[in-house]
């Protein structure tokens, strides 16, 4: 059970259209996207049967996609269903096999390998789409791999320093959490959790209730940040597609729950996300440089079992295994920040 047997985001949906290819790459494998004329979204290789030019430098019209070499013309079932130099001879039968796609919760998944194990899903989006949620979609490049971006999307520990302020506004406070690795998934339960919202606080926690925080990962791509305080929610899910080894694109959902003031902290909320991730940007971007220069040797610390526990589920995929058959473990762990 190799990486390419999962389903990776290839673009939102609101991204493709019957009128603009996306140009887009999936583990390393160099992709066009666009919708057809029944408006089902379509992925083939990028590169036209006939000469090997791009198609997404092509021109997409009613579904129909033209090189832009010497116009061989795709459906959205990727058959050549023009040649203009044949004009009025009979063409002959070509088609670039299209790529398993799946529509769902507003994204485009794809799959890069055809004879994929079956019974694996794309991760479904949380309360995406559901009344009285609402959910802000954010899209970033990462100059690092999923490996790290993972890692740094569930770790506490990193908030303090990176986030400084925006996030957690505290130091020196001692946490403690259960974390669990089943199932492919690790999940990690926080307790005495009361102040990690930095300027969130004054809005999301403004009498300080006590905050219940869990964090998860689900192989191989996804992590998920919930907190609770009383009656809201709010949900941080990330993506984390590879782009190649050292590049990721990552989907990250602003979901949440929050009331009357759904609509009204939109705004804040995408701008403040934003801020947040762009400084994860900037301190990933340093770290893949290095690993890039020295490779990676890590040394550890009790915060740090969440990530080997999240290595050991990759590695296994790495591995050809499949990541569910790893036995279950429970830990309990405790560390500063
Ligand atoms: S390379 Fe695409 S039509 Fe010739
Ligand atoms: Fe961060």
């Amino acid at each position: 059970m190799p990486f390419d047997d999962y389903w990776y985001i290839v673009a939102e949906s609101r991204e493709l259209t019957p009128v603009r290819a996306l140009a887009r790459r999936v583990l390393d494998e160099w992709l066009v996207c666009f919708r057809g004329m029944d408006g089902a979204p379509t992925v083939l290789r990028d590169r036209c049967l006939h000469r090997h030019a791009p198609l997404s430098a092509g021109v997409l019209h009613n579904g129909l996609l033209s090189c832009p070499y010497h116009g061989w013309r795709y459906d959205g079932a990727g058959r050549v269903v023009d040649i203009p130099s044949l004009a009025g001879s009979d063409r002959p039968a070509h088609c670039s096999p299209p790529y398993p796609v799946i529509e769902q919760d507003g994204f485009v998944y794809v799959r890069v390998k055809r004879d994929a194990a079956a019974g694996i899903v794309p991760f479904p989006m949380p309360h995406y789409g559901e009344a009285g949620w609402l959910t802000l979609r954010l899209q970033n490049r990462f100059a690092n791999s999923v490996a790290n971006c993972v890692e740094n999307f569930i770790d506490v520990p990193h908030t303090a320093f990176v986030h400084q302020g925006i996030f957690r506004s505290t130091r020196g406070q001692r946490l403690a959490a259960t974390v669990r690795r089943s199932n492919a998934a690790v999940h990690v339960d926080y307790r005495n959790e009361s102040d990690n919202l930095g300027s969130y606080r004054w809005f999301l926690n403004p009498r300080g209730h006590a905050i219940r925080h869990t964090d998860s990962f689900h192989a191989p791509n996804v992590t998920s940040v919930v907190y609770e305080i009383g009656a809201r929610v709010f949900i941080i899910t990330s993506q984390a597609v590879p782009v190649d080894d050292r590049e990721t694109l990552v989907y990250t959902d602003l979901t949440y729950r929050f009331g009357a003031w759904n609509r009204l902290v939109a705004p804040f909320l995408r701008r403040h996300g934003q801020r947040i991730i762009d400084q994860d940007i900037e301190i990933l971007a340093r770290q893949g440089e290095n690993i890039g220069r020295y490779g990676a040797q890590f040394r550890d610390t009790p915060a740090d079992l969440i990530h080997r526990l999240v290595d050991s589920l990759r590695d296994a995929i790495a591995r050809g295994e499949d990541p569910r058959a790893l036995p279950a473990v429970e830990h309990e762990i405790e560390f500063c920040i």
